[in-house]
């Protein structure tokens, strides 16, 4: 039961409870395009917390609560301008007398963290500088529903070590995917949680590998991701990393290199002619918009269970 509990990061549920939530996420779907869900959130709010911009997150929390009776209420930063007109801690506070669940989206990590530590209803990490978990979910809930399985698979991230690699190569640890991360000198997810990936990846049995060449990452890989070289927040550094991430693109020929039914996926939003061509993300191999579709799925499994329902 995850009720009253926290998701700032991925590994704050163990791989029996995600695999739960996955069957959860899958009947929320059948029943939603079987005519609608069930209203069992009547009357509840979720604070949504943006200090950076979002199409997927804010439309799938908003139109996830709606769909389930309840309501999204977004505070943009301009709204509540958090740590600066209020500290962190504070606003936790006043939500908790009113909203029953808070999402945030976040630049520094450690502020998801002080909201969840003075917060007495669920927070949840909606990107943070060192995760996306619920992307995670998302992604990987795709992955199955087209792989039909998990454990075992060979999964190749090719490009920046950022948060999206970070909470991928966890969740590949705890459901048993070989992850293999292919990115230049200096862009590798944080070796602390390299090291926590491995660790997790001993119990299930599966590889972590950190390369240089994304030749070596795609090889016969069943899936392929990439997400873009400058997130949120690093704008100024996009001409250098453009630089940098230039043979790190997935293109024909690479995605040629993957075993013959691979699927390519990417959390969006993308930048097209630079970590994926418009080759890849509009053929037939690309399952970008059935994770995109996903984020509403799995989201509202986790708002559900979260809130012990
Ligand atoms: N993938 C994702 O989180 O998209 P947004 O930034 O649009 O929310
Ligand atoms: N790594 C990207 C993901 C966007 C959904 C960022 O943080 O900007």
């Amino acid at each position: 039961m995850l009720k009253g509990r926290h998701f700032v990061s991925i590994t704050d549920l163990n791989a029996g409870e995600i695999l739960a939530l996955f069957e959860r996420a899958r009947a929320l779907k059948a029943e939603w395009k079987a005519g609608g869900n069930q209203p069992v959130l009547a009357g509840k709010t979720m604070a949504m917390i943006f200090e950076k911009p979002s199409l997927r997150t804010r439309y799938t929390f908003e139109a996830g609560m709606t769909h389930l009776g309840g309501h999204g209420i977004y505070l943009g930063p301009s709204d509540i301008r958090m740590g600066v007109r209020e500290t962190v801690p504070d606003v936790a506070r006043n939500l908790s007398r009113w909203a029953d669940i808070i999402m945030a989206r976040t630049f520094a990590h450690r502020t998801i963290v002080e909201l969840a530590e003075n917060a007495s209803v669920p927070v949840i990490n909606a990107l943070s500088d060192l995760e996306h978990p619920c992307q995670a979910l998302a992604d990987l809930l795709t992955v199955l529903e087209h792989k039909g399985t998990l454990a075992g698979l060979k999964f190749a991230y090719i490009g920046d070590g950022n948060n999206v690699c970070q909470s991928l190569l966890l969740i590949n640890a705890l459901l048993g995917l070989h992850t293999w991360v292919a990115c230049p000198a200096g862009y590798e997810p944080r070796s602390e949680i390299v090291e926590q990936a491995r660790q997790l990846a001993q119990e299930s049995g599966s590889q972590v590998h950190i390369v240089r060449h994304p030749d070596e990452a795609a090889r016969d890989a069943d899936v392929l991701y990439t997400d873009v070289w400058a997130s949120m927040g690093q704008e100024d550094e996009a001409a250098e990393r453009n630089k940098m991430f230039a043979d790190y693109q997935i293109n024909a020929a690479r995605l040629a290199l993957a075993a013959p039914d691979a699927i390519v996926e990417h959390c969006l939003p993308a930048h097209r002619g630079q970590e994926i061509t418009d080759e890849v993300i509009d053929g037939p191999q690309s399952v970008v918009l059935d994770e995109a579709e996903n984020r509403l799925h799995a989201q509202k499994a986790l708002v559900v269970q979260l809130m012990g329902l």
